[in-house]
């Protein structure tokens, strides 16, 4: 967990005071250290070029999708991918180039679709028969237009984290079966129609994963599927998509592996492999890894509630509508004081929000210093699928996303107003 300060003793994020930041964008608040989202990109790249493999790091943008995240994966010479029209309009109108961005999704529309030909998508991540024949449809309209693709394989392996976010095993709505031959079947399809560019195969087995074994025995299998491919179908795999889901550190209880050692990890298994083909370019899709770390949420503490016997309660401006997490995945996290993130603890609380509902709590056993109205508090590793799976519930306008680099603060997302929480309201009098 990175807990920087200055010389006042306050928290820092990216150079810049907390307190300030709080003070100057308000709060509750979403702030990222791009410093800190810059190196993750970093360590990634040069852990591919140490092993000197073609590589992509396609950064998986549902983690944190803005126009200025946007514009940092660009300038990191990242990849990202999109899930949705939603995703790829943002990355549209962040400018991103459109030849870096691979459009995933179980269930991708036909106007999504055309909008990702339209819009020259790199790479369309084709997950199931409906969709090839909604792309093949589209494509006919086009002559003379190939559309570089890969498929999407449901590996057969589960990875060891909650169960929400596995997504490899033989049992998930994503991508095609393996063992019953629909995957074959997808690409023998593919291979037969020449506006489709087969490049290969993905598969991302889950989500915030501590081992490497999973990542391994993927590899193995997909190299195991291309190697028959190859044999079979005389096809040659040009791009080898492992997906993310490396994890990260919420507390510190938590002693993932750095993200990079899950990459030396693939990229050793593969260098091992007997390959009738030449090793393919190896893309990734880290999300959380590059923008969890660096994010931290800032909120003003208001109400306590204390009743003998108990923890109490200490409640802040924000809550589930804000961060989901803990009450969807019971998630842990750990707050500190801004003004001061070394205080030593001196109870322990319940970290709650202002939602309407019992669930809406942060933190259940947070360890901080007594804290006094006013007093503003960090969650730390809040960068990934927080702001990104934000509601508007009991009308809470969604905070502000700020970024901070070199000391330097900027607004990214203007916080909501009450004005948008009504903007598509129509009246019914
Ligand atoms: N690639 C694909 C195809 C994915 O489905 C995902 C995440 C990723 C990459 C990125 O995985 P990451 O590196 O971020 O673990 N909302 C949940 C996480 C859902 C992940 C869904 N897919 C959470 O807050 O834990």
């Amino acid at each position: 967990m990175k807990i920087e300060t200055n010389a006042a003793g306050h928290l820092t994020i990216g150079g810049c005071d907390a307190l300030t930041l709080a003070q100057q964008f308000g709060t509750p608040a979403y702030v990222y250290d791009v410093g800190q989202i810059r190196a993750q990109f970093r360590s990634f790249a040069k852990v591919f070029e140490a092993h000197g493999a073609k590589y992509a790091v396609s950064y998986a943008s549902k983690a944190f999708a803005t126009v200025a995240m946007y514009q940092v994966a660009a300038q990191e010479n990242a990849h990202v991918d999109v899930v949705s029209g939603g995703e790829l309009y943002t990355a549209q109108a962040a400018q991103f180039p459109m030849a870096h961005v691979s459009f995933h999704g179980n269930n991708k529309s036909k106007a999504e679709l055309a909008q990702a030909l339209e819009a020259h998508v790199g790479t369309i991540i084709v997950d199931n028969f409906h969709e090839l024949d909604l792309l093949e449809g589209l494509l006919k309209l086009q002559e003379g237009r190939v559309q570089n693709i890969l498929l999407r394989v449901t590996p057969g392996i589960s990875a060891h984290t909650h169960a929400y976010d596995q997504t490899g095993q033989t049992d998930s709505k994503f991508g095609f079966d393996v063992d019953s031959g629909q995957a074959k079947a997808a690409a023998t399809r593919a291979l037969a129609n020449p506006q489709l560019h087969l490049l290969g195969i993905h598969a991302h087995i889950g989500s915030q994963i501590f081992e490497v074994k999973g990542f391994v025995a993927a590899a193995q299998r997909l190299l195991a599927i291309l190697t028959d491919w190859h044999d079979s179908l005389a096809f040659t795999p040009t791009v080898l998509n492992l997906g993310g889901g490396f994890g990260i550190a919420y507390t510190n209880a938590d002693d993932p592996l750095p993200a990079e050692a899950f990459v030396a990890a693939i990229l050793d298994t593969i260098a091992a492999a007997d390959l009738p083909f030449d090793t393919p370019a190896i893309w990734i899709e880290p999300g959380r890894s590059i923008v969890g770390p660096a994010g931290y949420q800032l909120y003003t503490v208001g109400s306590r509630k204390d009743v003998p016997g108990l923890a109490p309660f200490v409640a802040v401006d924000g809550g589930m509508g804000d961060n989901i997490r803990p009450a969807l995945y019971q998630a842990d996290y750990e707050a500190v004081a801004a003004a001061d993130p070394h205080a030593a603890s001196t109870e322990t609380v319940r970290l709650v929000g202002k939602y309407c509902e019992s669930g809406d709590i942060l933190i259940d056993q947070a360890k901080l210093p007594h804290l006094e109205a006013g007093a503003v508090v960090a969650v730390l590793a809040t960068g990934a699928y927080g702001y990104s799976m934000a509601s508007n519930y009991n009308r809470n306008p969604r905070p502000a996303v700020v970024f901070a680099e070199n000391g330097q603060a900027k607004l990214v997302v203007r916080r909501e107003s009450y004005a948008d929480l009504t903007r598509n309201d129509l009246s019914y009098l």
